[in-house]
């Protein structure tokens, strides 16, 4: 293995040339200027651009051309660019060699990591996905899935220790009557059995029986009341039935995970229920510490900062008047149990955005508890809305929620059609190998393309088409390679030629491929995986260029031949690496 672009991530051009600039920096302008950020930005000028002069210029009271030149003098970069100048204001062009770039994508080609730095590994309990018992797990919760697995991914490659957390809603008012219900149509009926395919449909049954329900003691509705109670108070039959509602839930669960292709096990199960034991006590230190209040028989937390109309203090509530917990202080219960029992670095709660407020009390209250320490990060990794063509969330013709396992299906069917039609050579086998790969991969990269706190329109046509920002594109990309090699009866994982970088193209796919390290760092911190995608996309697009002014299999000589089969069989693993961050299975035929 060679040194080049790993541990120190010195494939980034952009880093290497903020070094050195800084270091220019410190012996221009003394020691106390060598941390001094230079501002380094691709630039259409040049390949770089360092902008730190004009800064520099009032801190120092000189004009920002003298500053240039005074770095100009010491900058050391010969080895790196081929021309560096100063323009306009102040700025300096930076104008990176052939060679060095050239040098530095045979660097990828040897390395295990394609230019991605391992980092200092964080313990991070990662809450994604979270759907509820008994309920269709909706649109929203496909892309608290989707995103959370992606970073799962991500972070993990990155080095870390990433520690699922699906808290699901495995607990709560709702299963005295899913109890009851499970009671009376009997435990292996078939109505018990839509729990693991169509938990909707159940879950609705149970509430029509109960809004139908007499008044009477031994009505459905005072049975449900009691089970509740029965539930709470630990009887032992009650929680053996609540056991079995949540095991047919997690069979549906995991048929989800399973066909989504996401991480998750059973073993990354939290749900609320988990914390039961704790809530009692979470509730007492709040109100021993003075932080939680008695308000209207309920046990309140007001924090300053938080208003709710006419500017009334906002309480959260963590025991209502009746003596019962509820979501709040679940998540304080999480908060602790993360720090102080999986050692939490960093938290990281996937979840739809309009529980932004919830959490931002959760959190405040818990650092006020002493439970966060101040140098653990929580991260609201905020989700946006799933919409239809009219602009509304996402759901059926007849208004019902979307049964997520149809839309898959859905998605997978339509894939097939464009499948069968573009490749009627290969056995039916192989095509609907590939249709699951595209259609599922179309979905989720759907949900990966675009930022994740905005809403977008959920479109089967535009997430399947070839063209545009899609997963069957890249797909395609990475297929396309695949098919180079085949083409050419070369293994693409025993490429060892040398890299030289002439054509413009070359150059240009070449630079794209060192960019990937500092993307995936780059999503690692700021937690949003479409900056990936945007960057794979690109690359997808400077391939296409690529082909078009430079025949790989038909190139001019041996030598030329060598470095372009190098330059994409990079390419083809810096797709698939991208790929399998987001997700995204890559078909090896398209
Ligand atoms: N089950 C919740 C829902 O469907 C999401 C839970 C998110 N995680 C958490 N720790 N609150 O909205």
């Amino acid at each position: 293995m060679s040194p080049v672009g790993t541990l120190e991530g010195m494939a980034d051009p952009q880093e290497v040339l903020s070094r050195r600039v800084q270091s220019a920096l410190g012996a221009a302008f003394g020691p106390e200027f060598a941390d001094t950020d230079p501002v380094i930005r691709p630039s259409q000028f040049a390949d770089y651009q360092a902008n730190a002069a004009l800064a520099l210029a009032k801190r120092l009271g000189r004009k920002p051309r003298e500053v240039s030149a005074a770095i100009m003098e010491h900058l050391d970069v010969s080895d790196v660019c081929r021309d560096v100048e100063v323009s306009g204001p102040g700025f300096i062009n930076l104008t990176l060699r052939e060679d060095w770039i050239a040098d530095q994508a045979r660097g990828l080609l040897d390395d295990d990591r394609l230019g991605v730095p391992l980092q200092r590994p964080l313990n991070i309990p990662l809450d994604y996905s979270a759907p509820n018992v008994a309920k269709e797990m909706h649109v929203g919760h496909l892309r608290t899935t989707v995103v959370g697995d992606s970073l799962a991914r991500t972070l993990e490659f990155l080095g870390h220790n990433v520690i699922r957390q699906n808290h699901i809603g495995d607990w709560g008012t709702p299963f005295g009557m899913l109890i009851e219900h499970l009671l009376e149509v009997g435990e292996a009926s078939p109505e018990a059995d839509l729990l693991t395919t169509d938990p909707n449909a159940f879950y609705q049954a149970a509430r029509n029986r109960f809004e139908a329900s007499g008044e009477g003691p031994d009505d459905f509705a005072a049975r449900a009341r009691r089970r509740v109670v029965r539930l709470q108070s630990g009887d032992e039959e009650t929680l053996r039935l609540w056991r079995e509602l949540v095991g047919l839930s997690k069979v549906y669960f995991n048929k989800v995970y399973t066909k989504l292709g996401v991480t998750l096990t059973d073993d990354d199960l939290a749900g609320e229920s988990t914390y039961n034991a704790m809530l009692g006590d979470v509730c007492e230190e709040l109100e021993s510490k003075g932080i939680a209040e008695i308000s209207d028989g309920a046990l309140c937390v007001f924090l300053e900062g938080f208003t709710g109309r006419e500017d009334k203090p906002l309480p959260l509530i963590v025991r209502k008047s009746d003596g019962g917990y509820g979501y709040a202080t679940t998540d304080l219960a999480t908060v602790r149990y993360r720090v102080n029992d999986l050692k939490a670095d960093r938290i990281l709660y996937v979840v739809g955005a309009p529980q932004a407020m919830h959490f931002k009390m959760v959190w405040a209250t818990a650092r006020k508890a002493g439970w966060l320490p101040e140098d653990v990060e929580t991260t609201h990794v905020q989700i946006g809305n799933v919409l239809g063509s009219d602009g509304k969330i996402l759901r059926t013709r007849s208004g019902a929620p979307l049964r997520l396992m149809q839309l898959l299906d859905e998605a997978v069917e339509r894939a097939a059609a464009v499948v069968a039609e573009n490749r009627p050579d290969l056995d039916a086998e192989s095509r609907a190998e590939i249709a699951r790969k595209v259609g599922i991969g179309a979905v989720k990269y759907a949900d990966l393309s675009v930022s994740h706190d905005t809403e977008y329109v959920f479109d089967f046509d535009r997430m399947l088409a070839l063209t545009g920002n899609t997963g069957p594109y890249l797909q395609y990309a990475q297929a396309r390679i695949r098919s180079i090699f085949r083409k050419g009866g070369v293994d693409p994982t025993r490429i060892d030629g040398r890299i030289t970088v002439s054509e413009g193209a070359e150059r240009d796919l070449a630079l794209k491929l060192l960019g990937f390290g500092p993307v995936v760092e780059q999503v690692g911190e700021l937690l949003q995986p479409h900056r990936l995608s945007t960057y794979l996309f690109d690359l997808a697009q400077t391939l296409t260029t690529f082909y078009e002014h430079c025949p790989v299999l038909t190139a001019q000589s041996d030598a030329e031949r060598e470095s372009r089969l190098a330059l994409v069989a990079v390419a083809l693993r810096v797709l698939v690496q991208g790929l399998d961050m987001l997700g995204v299975e890559a078909p090896e035929h398209m």
